[in-house]
């Protein structure tokens, strides 16, 4: 947790930019895994954990924007909870280290809303991902699960994107712990990339340094040889010498702050030709994603400008042909990289993202392609100096849409099918490295991780 100032200037910007009413903050409850006492590691959401800090089941936040008080509702633990969970700071403990001084039991909420909605008050909520608090929002403000997207507040949506995607001082300085784990975590995969060893023995070791460090792996780590399924959770492959290993992967610190990192790996450490040509290819738009990024650009012309290296790479390799700018136009570069170059970080690896997606990465500016490929940017708006971001540039080569794509005569202009045949076991390809958005350009969060093909092969050797 921060300092108590920390949380109180977060609610004091937020109450400037809400005009009235009330902000209602749902903390997350425990997730029950297959029966009530089973329950799934408990994650705090993120709305509360950055106004309100406390990482603990069973609070709601409120900002009551028309008085200018905040309130904390939650129970203090009963002596049952003190056999099975240990004892806890009261309530009102907790929340003064947050500097909240008004603290209610959480049945108090109920009847606090009520009145406010009764005086005619606006209440602003957010938008819901966990059933038990779609069904509580039901409870609190009448408003069936169905209908909870047409009821949020975007005022507050907007109001909170415009805060969390500055990042703070305070908040970089744990990105980069994030990012020291995470720096771990890829060091050891590539170490581990060796004939003979299953997915699962490395994703249990990564998982490990995660945890030792403090915290969860950052979202269900992608650790295959079939780096062509773009999120492949399945850790089930045996490694032989020749596959590539793709690790995309990343750790919360125990303050909940994300690092994402990718790394793609020759298993035994030696790229075949093959493989260092499309490799050098990614990295080389690896580096043009970092070179481009600054404040005052939008992402999503650096994204274009990132496609565009990867359909010169692609050319000299036989496998497209035509005029590199038409075919980027047309969107022929997503036949080999469907989704976008990068997303915002921070307390979620997508960060934000439960707001929605175009709050986030979208603005009256820019809006969200309906291009193929495109159209799966998370991140097109201009950049301003204190966002983080990710910039992640693949190759990949998925059977089943060169198959439609070639079926449906897409692209003949810029794809030569004969070519990309050849490379239909391939896989796929990803280098992704976290970035700070400076007042003059980027800057890498944390160590750059192994990323030349002499690094990465070196390392495996290792
Ligand atoms: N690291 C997974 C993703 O960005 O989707
Ligand atoms: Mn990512």
């Amino acid at each position: 947790m921060f300092s108590k100032d920390v949380y109180i200037n977060r609610r004091e910007k937020l109450r400037h930019s809400i005009k009235d009413g009330i902000a209602l903050f749902l903390g997350n409850p425990d997730a029950p895994m297959n029966c009530p006492d089973n329950i799934y590691h408990y994650r705090q959401d993120s709305n509360f954990l950055y106004f309100f800090g406390l990482d603990h089941p069973g609070f709601a936040g409120v900002c009551d924007i028309d008085n200018n008080k905040d309130y904390i509702f939650g129970n203090d633990v009963d002596i049952d909870d003190i056999i099975w969970m240990g004892p806890q700071e009261s309530v009102k403990d907790q929340s003064a280290e947050v500097g909240v001084q008004a603290t209610s039991p959480f049945s108090d909420l109920n009847k606090f809303i009520a009145d406010a909605m009764a005086a005619g008050r606006k209440i602003h909520f957010l938008p819901v991902y966990r059933a038990e608090n779609k069904i509580l929002l039901e409870d609190l403000v009448g408003v069936k699960p169905a209908d909870i997207k047409a009821h949020v507040s975007e005022e507050l949506i907007k109001a909170i994107v415009a805060l969390r995607e500055i990042k703070e001082p305070c908040e970089i300085k744990e990105l980069e712990r994030a990012a020291e784990a995470g720096y771990k975590i890829h060091v050891k995969a590539m170490k581990m990339a060796h004939e003979g060893v299953y997915e699962r023995e490395i994703a249990g070791e990564l998982e490990a340094i995660s945890l030792r460090e403090g915290g969860m792996f950052s979202f269900p780590a992608i650790i295959s040889k079939r780096g062509e399924t773009l999120h492949n959770h399945a850790h089930g492959n045996l490694l032989k010498n020749g596959d590539l290993l793709l690790v995309d992967c990343g750790a919360e610190t125990d303050t909940h702050y994300a690092s994402d990192n990718t790394r793609t790996i020759p298993v035994g450490g030696r790229f075949t030709k093959k493989q260092k040509d499309v490799y050098e290819i990614v990295l080389a738009a690896n580096n043009k994603g970092t070179a481009l990024t600054r404040p005052g650009v939008d992402y999503r012309s650096i994204h274009l400008e990132v496609c565009k290296v990867i359909v010169s790479g692609l050319k000299e390799l036989g496998l497209m042909k035509g005029d590199v700018n038409a075919a980027v136009t047309a969107g022929a570069h997503a036949l080999f990289m469907p989704h976008g170059l990068g997303h915002m970080m921070g307390l979620d690896v997508h960060d934000m993202e439960d707001l929605g997606e175009d709050y986030v990465g979208y603005d009256d500016k820019i809006q969200r392609s309906i291009q193929f490929g495109t159209a799966n940017l998370r991140l097109g708006k201009e950049l301003k100096p204190g966002f983080v971001i990710t910039n992640e540039p693949g190759i990949y080569f998925i059977p089943a849409l060169i198959d439609k794509f070639h079926k449906e005569n897409k692209f003949l202009d810029f794809v030569n099918y004969d070519k990309v045949n050849e490379y239909r076991d391939f896989g796929g390809i990803r280098l992704e490295d976290d970035l700070l958005v400076t007042e003059t350009g980027c800057q890498l969060i944390g160590k750059r991780i192994p990323i030349t093909v002499e690094e990465v092969e070196n390392t495996v050797l290792s």
